[in-house]
């Protein structure tokens, strides 16, 4: 079992997060980065793979799916007319998540070297980072970075002096949520409308232009040289059993400090907020609840979360999840009802509109919620509301149906009596008014 003990500086992996220190190419190599990568790369695909299972590694784009593994489904001999293609996830639209643009803006070599042994490991000639269509100086960043390898013989033909071929492109969306759900992005990338597909097929089998494509998260990507170099043990030293290594954590809300830090799996939530947070506004006696995983995922009631471990599994007990670790941590000035009203607005906006009960049920579901912020429905709406984000969930082609319907089942769960307060006092307004 590895060490769930906060992470020492010489332990991590993105040592510019914070820009103090230039994200260009001679400042990433005296950073470690581009150091011997075709070394790295002569060990062979199937060695890359078979670390990358061994480090634990599971993506970190919301799903926690294992990465060794998901490689390992790509062919291994590419049909003629079929290649290969690494698609890289940099939409990030999840609210609450703001940690790839950190790693593109400050440390965007991690990125490109990693998308170059990842497209290797894969037999993938070319790889494409979709960024989200905001993004502009972090895709200006991006393509700068780019440019610098291709320049220094780190891409393109023999990259990095490796014997591969290897071309790698920055393609820019125009913003929108639903684009970064893994097949919708393949669409885009295509140039048609962001919907998603049907699965299967699973992009492995037919991704881009119907070619065999793995698509990874920033992070993801971005953490794979510096496994390779110091080892899938090491990393795997880190975190609970089956959550390994460490992850950039992104603290806002109600906290002393927000901000983005790396910090070891599985660390338990009290000390996150502690040692990198500066606690929670007003002391911990003033924490209401935390969405611990982006926007999607259900809320965690204070008391459940303040010794939870922070990774997959541990998070998955309290009925949440891990997501992009995109911890909002509400206090007690919060309108828990009002808050969770505006995420189903959220995904009522940006539902594709392909599925009956995505497009039907998150306006009914926003609608609903609204009506319950003011108390205006009856005890039985609540039971309705949720009878309905069941029938959303799992019944749609992609999860943005089931990550409307998590945060309103987390709110029923946890908060239901606040929920019929207000029913009852709206009815006893109501009842006042027509007795004067
Ligand atoms: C509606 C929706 C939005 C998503 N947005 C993102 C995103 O912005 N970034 C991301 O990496 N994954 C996002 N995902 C997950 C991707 O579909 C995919 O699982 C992920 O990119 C895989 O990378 P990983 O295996 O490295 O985690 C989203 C999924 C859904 C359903
Ligand atoms: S679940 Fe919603 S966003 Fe996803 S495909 Fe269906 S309608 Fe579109």
């Amino acid at each position: 079992m590895g060490s769930t003990a906060p992470l020492a500086d010489k332990d991590r992996i993105f040592t510019n997060v914070y820009g103090f220190q230039s994200p260009d190419l001679k400042a990433a190599q005296a950073r470690g980065d581009w150091d011997n990568t075709a070394v790295l790369m002569a060990r062979g695909q199937d060695a890359i793979i078979e670390e990358i299972k061994a480090s634990g590694l599971r993506g970190r784009g919301g799903a926690g799916f294992p990465t060794g593994m998901k490689w390992s489904f790509m062919p291994k001999e590419p049909k003629p007319g079929k290649p290969n293609f690494l698609v890289i996830n940099a939409d990030e639209s999840e609210p609450g998540s703001c940690k790839d643009r950190e790693i593109i803006r400050h440390d965007p070599h991690k990125l490109i070297e990693g998308a170059l042994i990842a497209g290797f490991a894969m037999r993938a000639r070319a790889g494409y980072i979709y960024i989200r269509g905001e993004f502009i100086r972090e895709s200006q960043a991006l393509e700068r970075a780019v440019a610098e390898a291709y320049d220094a013989g780190l891409l393109g033909k023999n990259a990095a002096r490796s014997g591969y071929d290897f071309d790698l492109f920055v393609h820019r969306g125009a913003g929108a949520y639903i684009c970064g759900e893994e097949t919708a992005m393949l669409e885009s990338l295509e140039g048609k409308q962001g919907k998603p597909r049907l699965k299967p097929p699973f992009p492995a089998g037919a991704g881009l232009y119907g070619c065999p494509t793995t698509v990874n998260n920033v992070e993801s990507i971005a953490v794979v040289p510096t496994i390779l170099r110091r080892g899938a043990a090491w990393f795997a030293g880190f975190g609970n059993p089956k959550n390994e290594g460490t992850k950039l954590f992104q603290i806002s809300g109600h906290v002393n400090r927000p901000c983005v830090v790396e910090e070891t799996m599985g660390i338990p939530f009290r000390e996150l907020i502690d040692r990198h947070a500066g606690g929670i506004r007003g002391g911990w006696d003033n924490l209401l609840a935390v969405i611990p995983g982006g926007s999607s995922v259900p809320l965690v009631p204070a008391a459940e979360i303040m010794d939870a471990p922070m990774d997959f599994d541990g998070l998955k007990a309290l009925g949440s999840g891990l997501g992009t670790a995109a911890v909002i941590v509400m206090d007690k000035s919060t309108d828990v009802v009002q808050a969770i009203s505006r995420i189903s607005y959220f995904y009522k906006h940006e539902s594709c509109g392909q599925c009956t009960p995505c497009r039907e049920g998150t306006g009914w579901m926003w609608r609903t919620m609204e009506r319950l912020r003011e108390g205006d429905a009856e005890v039985a709406t609540i039971d309705r509301l949720l009878d309905v984000t069941k029938q959303v969930e799992g019944h749609t082609i992609c999860a943005l149906g089931d990550a409307a319907a998590w945060p309103i089942q987390g709110l029923i769960r946890h908060f239901r009596p606040e929920l019929e307060r207000r029913i009852a006092e709206r009815r006893g307004r109501t009842m006042l008014e027509a007795a004067e």
